[in-house]
């Protein structure tokens, strides 16, 4: 280090146990670069004494060179490396900075940027225990100050230091201080944040910094680093109750089987009774296991934040995403839950479109079911949303595949938080935080009838099939469809076409031809075909079905085999050509909107189970003997009542 606590010298041995028994406070700055942000953890990392020769020197020439302070620093200069960073196209979404004083050690998140702030914000805030919240002593609150705070009150942020910044461009005035401050005051009172300060500070030039400015005699208060020091956090993933989300199963022999993972909030003591969610069963923790170095050991306790492997006394089966939790204390499990959103994705959320829902060690299919109200960001009011997009935030509700294991967010971080992942790209487009679960769901039981799709599958002879049919408006879908049931029908299947169309004159005559209107015509379209499925027909549907997303989702609610994804591939000139019901005329003229193909897209399936050309000289006939040439080729997993009619 450049810049040495002098105790290094005078006693080594004081100055490592005082280094080893310091608490560490993990914080999150808010504002912008006007504001002084940069100047302001510059400032904090010079301060305390945290840099290296070949930083301090940089930092030094780099000051000479831009000059924009004379002969002294330029602090903003030690953060902006990162701007350098995202020049070069680099992303870094947070930057974590390290630095420690002779009573705590600090990780500071450094979230850059005025894009992407909300999603940048909850990645650093999501493990903060406090935030600085920096504004310009001349503009005093801004939008994007009671942004910041909301984002803080949602992450669960409950000490929150508001530092008013550049006083001495106000004359160091306290009444400028004063206002800001009970401004300020009022708006964490709203937001229910228990915990705030004020400080007057000049960044630039120290005060109130880690020294006492003399330049603000009236004002009693912490500096900002005393603050930092002093401020008391709660040890929350320490008090909490114990949640262990198994991560794999250790089973090296038949003798052993132990469940490996890191144990995200409490303690657990071998000898106390256990039970592993959602399946309830109950047990005694029976040894805990860890390494140190190459060196397993056995434990009595392991606490918050240890990785460890449990062994159980009975055989209950715990797998992957299962949760241990003590059993005086469970989580709650529950399949629809209310929750705060953030969507991070340039694409827009839609309720019902399906997405992956992870939350620890459990990766569910999820979806939004209703907005119930998006939050504007300026204005903290609340309005209703039939959509959200790129960071908005939210409150929704969530219905999910399978029972989830969870904490209210605001009870536990560790288990309350999860992040939503595209199904088909994979990458993260939201992150949300759970409020509680929806009572409604747990009071849902699904009801078991002795008659199910099995036996009335046998009565008809046939194993029921869903042939989903996709493709433009005018590809053919219908009259294929048309022609493959008379087929069928002649061999004495049962069958039946659900039709865009005629769907649209019934169940589905709510809708439009939006975006979210077309995923909820395809929900229900899905839905329905189950129900016929599991009545034993053999379905058929004929909706455009535009999206890939939507596509996938229909057919997740299948089991392998059952669903078969059929492309009615006809190029959008035919379809045009085609027009049979006028429609791409009046599209072409603006007397339709959205109109798929026109000016709404459509996404060819990229692995259709069958791919039919629809074009040239439509063969209706030909074209239904290749559907049904397919399903006779695959009797392992459906064709047996088509088969049977057939010469062997
Ligand atoms: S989907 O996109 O939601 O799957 P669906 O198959 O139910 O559509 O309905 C499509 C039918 O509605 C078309 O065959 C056409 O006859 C009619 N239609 C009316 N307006 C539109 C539109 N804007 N886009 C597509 N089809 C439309």
């Amino acid at each position: 280090m450049a810049h040495q606590d002098p105790l290094i010298h005078q006693d080594i041995d004081a100055y490592i146990r005082q280094h080893q028994n310091k608490s560490l406070l993990r914080f999150i700055t808010c504002g912008s670069v006007d504001d002084g942000k940069s100047t302001l953890i510059g400032r904090l990392l010079y301060d305390s004494k945290m840099l290296f020769e070949d930083q301090l020197q940089a930092l030094e020439a780099d000051s000479r060179k831009v000059g924009t302070q004379g002969d002294g620093l330029d602090f903003a200069l030690l953060v902006d490396g990162l701007a350098a960073e995202r020049e070069q196209g680099i992303t870094i979404d947070v930057a974590y900075r390290y630095f420690s004083t002779a009573t705590r050690q600090f990780i500071v998140a450094d979230t850059p940027g005025h894009e992407q702030y909300t999603r940048n914000m909850v990645t650093g805030a999501s493990t903060a225990d406090a935030a600085i919240v920096l504004v310009d002593a001349r503009k005093g609150l801004l939008t994007q100050t009671r942004r910041h705070t909301y984002l803080l009150s949602l992450m669960g942020i409950r000490h929150v230091v508001l530092a008013v910044n550049k006083m001495d461009l106000v004359g160091h005035d306290p009444a400028v201080f004063d206002a800001i401050a009970r401004d300020y005051a009022s708006l964490a009172g709203r937001l229910g944040i228990p915990d705030i300060a004020a400080i007057p500070v000049s960044g630039l030039r120290g005060d109130n910094i880690l020294d006492r400015s003399a330049h603000m005699p009236w004002y009693a208060g912490p500096t900002l680093m005393a603050w930092l020091e002093a401020v008391k956090v709660e040890q929350h993933a320490l008090v909490a109750p114990a949640r262990f989300p198994v991560q794999w199963v250790n089973r090296p022999h038949q003798d052993f089987r132990g469940y490996a993972g890191t144990l995200a909030s409490g303690t657990l003591q071998v000898g106390e009774r256990v039970r592993v969610q959602p399946s309830g069963r109950e047990t005694t923790l029976a040894a805990i296991h860890t390494h140190n170095g190459a060196q397993a050991s056995a434990i009595e306790r392991a606490i918050a934040g240890q990785a460890v492997t449990l062994l159980l006394a009975d055989e209950v089966d715990a797998a992957r995403g299962d949760m241990i939790v003590p059993a005086q204390s469970p989580a709650c499990v529950a399949n629809q839950f209310l929750a705060h959103l953030v969507w991070m994705n340039d694409e827009p959320l839609f309720p019902g479109r399906h997405y992956l829902l992870q939350c620890g060690t459990q990766s569910v299919p999820a979806t939004v079911t209703r907005i119930k109200h998006e939050v504007n960001m300026d204005s903290l009011d609340e309005r209703a949303a039939d959509k959200l997009t790129l960071n908005a935030v939210a409150q929704v509700n969530m219905s999910i595949e399978r029972p989830l294991v969870f904490d209210p967010y605001l009870q536990n971080r560790q288990a309350g938080a999860f992040i939503m992942v595209d199904r088909l790209s994979f990458q993260t487009v939201g992150a949300g935080m759970i409020t509680h679960e929806l009572r409604r769901a747990t009071n849902i039981q699904p009801q078991h009838f002795v008659i199910g799709k099995a036996e009335r599958a046998a009565m008809n002879g046939q194993t029921p099939r869903v042939l989903w049919f996709t493709g433009l408006s005018g590809s053919g879908k219908s009259t294929i469809a048309n022609q493959l049931e008379k087929t069928l029908f002649a061999r004495g299947l049962r069958t039946y076409v659900l039709d865009g169309d005629n769907m649209r004159h019934g169940l589905n005559k709510d809708l439009g031809f939006t975006e979210q209107d077309r995923i909820e015509n395809i929900r229900r379209a899905a839905e329905v075909a189950k129900l016929m499925m599991d009545a034993g027909l053999i379905v058929i549907t004929t909706f455009i079905s535009p999206f890939r997303a939507d596509r996938e989702a229909a057919r997740a609610l299948f089991k392998p085999g059952e669903f078969l994804e059929v492309f009615i591939d006809t190029p959008l000139a035919v379809c045009e050509d085609r027009d049979p019901k006028g429609l791409y005329r009046k599209a072409r003229t603006g007397q339709v909107r959205n109109f798929t193909g026109i000016d709404s897209p459509y996404e060819p399936p990229l692995n259709a189970e069958l791919v039919i050309d629809g074009s040239e000289g439509l063969d209706a006939s030909a074209c239904a003997q290749r559907i049904l040439d397919h399903l006779l080729d695959r009797p392992q997993d459906g064709a047996r009542g088509t088969s049977k009619e057939e010469p062997a």
